[in-house]
């Protein structure tokens, strides 16, 4: 049987997001991000942010030792420092993941350096790890009432410009150390193009000289605090399959617990004749669509189910979703979708999830 006061929520929620869309886009893409963001907030306060959710029904889903309410998430990036974690948490996700986050505040490129392509329902992104720091983080997860109310949540960790690409180990160290006891879940980013040389980390002996030194910590800390926090890695799409195949291979042999498939391309396949082609940065979104499945399709067949896979990469409706779980993910997570369809979006997945 319906839920009434679920429904009528959820269609107020369908005939908002239209409008307030309208009135966003018209903003700046950056402006319009905190705009959205801080009303949401403010939103949450007055407990009016449950107009905007369309509440999805439970669908609890079991994966990397965890119980997530639902199997859709928010991606990492659009709360970047934990500064939206109980507000974005009211809107209906079965779990959110905030990041990327490096040990010391960073300004991230110089501006503009996001662009909205609307007729391509695509963005493209060189925002460059702009964040607060991992002190500012933990003050915010601790602030935050989120967990104590049965939300999941992973923390992104990612390594600062300024240290060279050689000593990135020492980064995702320092903040494995901070957040391990304040995640459900902590994902390695090594797959933004916008931080020189990150993707290099992806390969060969690189990323092995990565993985086992944060493999080591991770027993460390599970030992120290008594509790398992998973550790995932999160990938390119720019890969091809032989390339997945090595990677797949090195995240077993190192006994990750997950994977996340994927971050934004440097491609511009689907978009060339928009006037923001041009623009460095990352892709998402639609045009990132079918190229992140087979991704994700390739790496869960060298997987084989001994691996947790979080699907990410253009999901903007919930036949998207479907196709990221018939490649293989046990989790779906949304960001450009989320900023084109809203927070109806969220319940369309998890209603199409069987
Ligand atoms: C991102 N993404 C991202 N990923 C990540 O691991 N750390 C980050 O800080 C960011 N930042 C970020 C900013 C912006 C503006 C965008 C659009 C994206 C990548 C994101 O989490 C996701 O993997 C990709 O965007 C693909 O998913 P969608 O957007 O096609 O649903």
């Amino acid at each position: 049987m319906s839920n009434p006061s679920r429904s009528s929520s959820g269609s107020i929620a369908k005939r908002l997001y239209p409008l307030l869309r309208k009135a966003l886009f018209c903003m700046e893409p950056e402006k319009s991000h905190h705009a959205a963001l801080n009303g949401l907030n403010m939103a949450h306060r007055l407990g009016l942010s449950r107009l905007m959710a369309a509440p999805a029904p439970s669908k609890p889903v079991t994966t990397l030792g965890l119980t997530f309410p639902n199997p859709v998430g928010l991606a990492a990036g659009l709360d970047k420092n934990g500064d939206y974690i109980d507000a974005l948490g009211s809107l209906g996700f079965g779990f959110l993941e905030i990041g990327t986050i490096t040990p010391k505040p960073q300004p991230g490129n110089p501006k503009p350096r996001l662009f909205r392509l609307v007729e391509e329902q695509a963005i493209i992104n060189r925002m460059g790890f702009n964040n607060l720091g991992v002190d500012h983080l933990v003050a915010q997860v601790r602030a935050s009432r989120y967990q104590q109310q049965g939300g999941v949540l992973g923390i992104n960790i990612g390594k600062n410009i300024s240290t060279p690409v050689e000593r990135a180990v020492d980064d995702y160290l320092i903040c494995l150390d901070k957040v391990y006891e304040h995640a459900d879940y902590i994902v390695v980013n090594i797959s933004s193009p916008n931080t020189p040389g990150l993707r290099t980390l992806q390969y060969g002996d690189a990323l092995s000289e990565l993985l086992a030194p944060l493999k080591e910590r991770q027993l460390q800390l599970e030992g120290r605090f008594q509790r398992r926090v998973p550790l995932v890695v999160k990938i390119a799409p720019d890969m091809n399959e032989e390339e997945v195949g090595l990677v797949a291979e090195q995240l077993l042999a190192h006994e990750l617990d997950g994977v996340t498939a994927t971050n934004t391309t440097s491609g511009r396949v689907g978009v060339e004749s928009s006037r923001w082609a041009n623009e460095a940065g990352g892709l998402s979104g639609r045009p990132l669509t079918a190229h992140s499945t087979t991704t994700l399709s390739r790496l869960a067949m060298h997987i084989d189910g001994r691996m947790a896979i979080i699907g990410v990469g253009g999901i903007m409706a919930g036949s998207d979703a479907v196709s990221k779980w018939r490649a293989g993910a046990d989790l779906v997570q949304l960001y450009s979708g989320f900023i084109y369809a809203g927070s109806p979006l969220i319940a369309e997945c998890v209603e199409a999830y069987v």
